[in-house]
């Protein structure tokens, strides 16, 4: 056997999602704003945003996620869990942990949190798909998982969001085999931040929208040098959407950049999903990749580009092949109930809801809200208690 022939394909073997309980719609609160809902639902290209209930975190969410990709899959041969957040509950302990006792995953696993903004879900695919390089038959638990909360009355407050996608990482995937070779770039930039001591993040509007260009940009020619590699070897386009309109902005930057024309059919399928959620930060790249696979049936030995990026700031562009019976493992159904089971809030409840929130570890119970598998049932002793149900 030569040494190219000895690689396997690695890449997204399976994956799941899940949302929080609550959702509000984006018509709601232009009305109360007195705001054309147009400039939500074209300006920003958003229907509605999914809320947690005071007994959902990204634990919950993630778990819920997870535990039922696993129901297909043997767990014995996960040998980490990587979990990639920025709305974190603990600046020490990893959320993995907790997940992981959730799951009741075996013992010899690692687990470790990953930050930086919404890039650090791609991270955590990439250094799941090198670990199983060295070790093929070990598989890797990848979670991104997110609340975006921002504040009341503030420009980002119709871009909140709430999900999780859970990605099972393996030789010789059932979806997607992700592809060598990424295009990558950082900057110090500060377009959006989050200090320890605050619940919602500090942004710059404007900048968020010029950085996120011009990283993605750099990200894109970063690639060009290292890979033969052109715009046509690339099928669709996937990106990270803090609003769906940003990746027709993104994708027209690129058109202008590289002085090519690209049409949004590019992008539309992988739009539908973030509509309805929010942003989910972390997850929402990977929920556009949820969508294409589910709206659209041709997708096999097709080559998809992603385009991941994380505020202050990180992108990275990279690639990936859609296997040849991906279609016999997509499950539409599941993100459909997730979506269609979440509860419309009200104006004033999700005032309510929105101010009540408070980072705190003193003692608190929930009230029993959610119907998914795992709550937050509160807090004692500083420490956060978890249930299955
Ligand atoms: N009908 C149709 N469209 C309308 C409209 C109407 N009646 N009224 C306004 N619009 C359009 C505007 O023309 C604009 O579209 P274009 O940008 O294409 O011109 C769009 O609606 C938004 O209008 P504004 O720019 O006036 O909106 P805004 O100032 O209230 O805020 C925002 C927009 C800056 C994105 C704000 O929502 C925000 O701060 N969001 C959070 C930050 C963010 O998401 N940044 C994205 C890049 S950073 C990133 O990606 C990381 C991350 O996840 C946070």
């Amino acid at each position: 056997m030569t040494l190219k022939e000895s690689f396997v394909k690695i890449g997204i073997h399976d994956l799941e999602v899940a949302t929080s309980h609550y959702v509000l719609d984006l018509d709601t609160l232009a009305e109360r704003h007195d705001i054309d809902p147009k400039k939500f639902s074209i300006g920003l290209g958003q229907d509605t945003f999914s809320m947690p209930a005071p007994d959902e975190d990204i634990v919950t969410m993630a778990a819920e996620a997870a535990h039922t990709l696993l129901e297909r899959h043997d767990a014995s041969k996960i040998r980490q869990v990587l979990f990639a957040t920025e709305s974190s509950i603990d600046q020490s302990k990893a959320a993995g942990v907790y997940l992981h006792e959730l799951l009741g995953l075996p013992a010899n696993v690692r687990s470790v949190e990953l930050k930086q903004a919404c890039y650090s879900g791609t991270a955590a695919l990439q250094m799941a798909v090198n670990a199983i390089a060295r070790n093929p038959e070990e598989q890797v638990l990848v979670i991104t998982s997110d609340v975006a909360r921002y504040a009341l009355d503030s420009g980002g407050e119709p871009t909140q969001g709430a999900g999780s996608v859970a990605m099972l990482i393996s030789a010789d995937p059932n979806l997607i085999e992700i592809e060598p070779g990424s295009g990558l770039h950082t900057t110090d930039v500060n377009d959006f931040w989050r200090p320890n001591d605050s619940t919602t993040p500090f942004v710059d509007g404007q900048l968020s929208l010029d950085a996120y260009l011009g990283a993605t940009t750099a990200a894109w020619d970063d690639l060009l040098a290292r890979r033969e590699l052109g715009l046509e070897d690339i099928h669709r386009f996937l990106h990270h959407q803090p609003f769906t309109k940003m990746a027709r902005k993104q994708l027209a930057a690129l058109a202008e950049h590289t002085g090519t024309e690209l049409s949004d059919d590019l992008i539309e399928e992988s739009m539908s999903y973030n509509r309805a959620l929010g942003n989910t930060y972390t997850a929402s790249l990977y929920f556009a990749l949820t969508a294409q696979l589910h709206n659209n049936s041709d997708l096999a030995g097709k080559r998809l580009g992603f385009f991941s990026y994380g505020s202050g700031a990180v992108a990275e562009f990279f690639t990936g092949v859609v296997q040849d019976n991906y279609q016999d493992h997509i499950y539409p159904q599941h993100v459909a109930k997730q979506l269609d089971n979440r509860v419309a809030l009200t104006y004033d409840e999700y005032r309510e809801l929105h101010s009540d929130f408070a980072a705190t570890s003193e003692t608190f119970t929930t009230t029993k809200t959610t119907n998914a598998p795992f709550r937050l049932s509160g807090v004692t002793e500083h420490q956060r208690r978890y249930e299955a149900q």
